[in-house]
């Protein structure tokens, strides 16, 4: 079994710690939190151990009831491999502490691309990370890009990708993030960074992003734009994505008009926290005008990653090849079930 520590619980850290204990051949070694809140109490409910993230804090933790397992610290000397899921810039800070116990660890997107050994998307270049010390799993949005390039890269090359990316303003519980009413540019200038971010995982490849930010909290939205080198018909591109792992093409006839409606969809499926771990591209937005293809995506930022994160995990240590992992993480997970069905 390989033995995972989870560092920062939250929103990311919560999900990636119950898909790693859904795999067979994965444990979790326990949590790192640096205080006792709601989170530490349904940690400890679910019987991960908790670890102090930090030293100071510990009796705040005795005093709200919360048993202790340890020290951060001991929680990364304990692990094979650590998932550091602390707000963005803490996972930098962190990395000394993995260096000094020589534990190799998975960083999230929010950190910057240059403080890492290699970035990562299990779709794009599970191969790349075997052996690096210090992996980044790519933002929400890099991986919805990522997935969807794979694919049309490899069936039909790709000259350049335009994309505009609408962003909820923060996630349900951020009550501190905004827009909450005014639509903004977000950066003004050309790019965003999320363009230079997918050239971390595909280096050569041609690609524009613009950002707006919006005052929506359940997923961001994608208008793609691709022009390919060749010239399949739109009927071509829909099978070849419908072919695509954690890739959901929404057919018509489900009705399913945004991103309110597939929450809706996710509920109703039993799906743990409504999580949508795939992108979901509308089926009738794919449309290609000559060699220009175009679509729209939605992409559920607190869960895409979550399946990255494991793939991750296995990549690094070299324990199984990109389809065994992804079969294994998608059976585990319940992400071989369509949105469609009831888990
Ligand atoms: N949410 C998203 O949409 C999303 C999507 C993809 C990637 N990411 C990336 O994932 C990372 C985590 O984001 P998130 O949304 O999960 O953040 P989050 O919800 O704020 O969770 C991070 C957790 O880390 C804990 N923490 C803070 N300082 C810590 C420390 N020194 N040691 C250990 N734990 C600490 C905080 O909990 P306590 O202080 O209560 O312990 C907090 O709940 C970021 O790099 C982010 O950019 C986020």
């Amino acid at each position: 079994m390989i033995r995972v520590g989870i560092n920062g619980y939250g929103t990311i850290g919560k999900r990636v710690a119950d898909a790693v204990r859904a795999q067979p051949d994965m444990e979790v070694v326990g949590v790192a939190k640096t205080r006792p809140n709601f989170e530490a109490q349904s940690a400890v409910e679910k019987g991960f151990d908790l670890y102090a993230a930090i030293e100071d804090r510990k009796p705040q933790f005795g005093e709200a009831g919360i048993e202790l397992a340890g020290d951060v610290e001991e929680l990364v000397e304990a692990s094979d491999i650590v998932v550091d899921a602390c707000p963005s810039g803490i996972g930098a800070d962190n990395a000394e502490m993995y260096r000094e116990y020589d534990t190799p660890a998975l960083l999230q997107g929010g950190e910057d691309s240059d403080v890492v050994g290699a970035s990562f998307n299990a779709r794009s270049n599970y191969d790349a990370v075997e052996g690096v010390d210090l992996v980044r799993v790519v933002s929400c949005n890099t991986t919805g890009l990522s997935r969807l390039i794979a694919p049309l890269q490899e069936a039909y090359g790709i000259e350049k990708v335009r994309a505009t990316l609408v962003r909820r303003g923060g996630d349900p519980t951020q009550s501190d993030r905004g827009p909450i009413n005014d639509i903004l540019p977000d950066p003004v200038g050309l790019p965003s960074h999320h363009g230079p971010d997918v050239n971390t995982i595909y280096p050569d490849l041609d690609i524009d992003t613009l950002g707006l930010k919006v005052p929506a909290t359940l997923m961001h939205m994608h208008s793609v734009n691709v022009s390919l080198e060749s010239e399949p018909t739109a009927e071509k591109v829909r099978t070849l994505l419908e072919g695509e792992r954690r890739m959901f093409v929404i057919p018509e006839w489900l009705g399913v008009d945004g991103s309110g409606a597939i929450k809706e969809l996710a509920q109703d499926a039993d799906r743990p926290r409504a999580d949508i771990w795939e992108n979901c591209i509308w089926g009738e937005s794919i449309s290609m005008e000559g060699n220009d293809l175009y679509l729209f995506q939605a992409i559920h930022q607190e869960s895409d990653v979550v399946p990255e994160n494991v793939d991750a995990i296995r990549a690094v240590l070299g324990e199984a090849d990109q389809e065994e992992s992804i079969t294994t993480t998608d059976e585990a997970m319940g992400l071989d079930v369509p949105l469609t069905q009831m888990r």
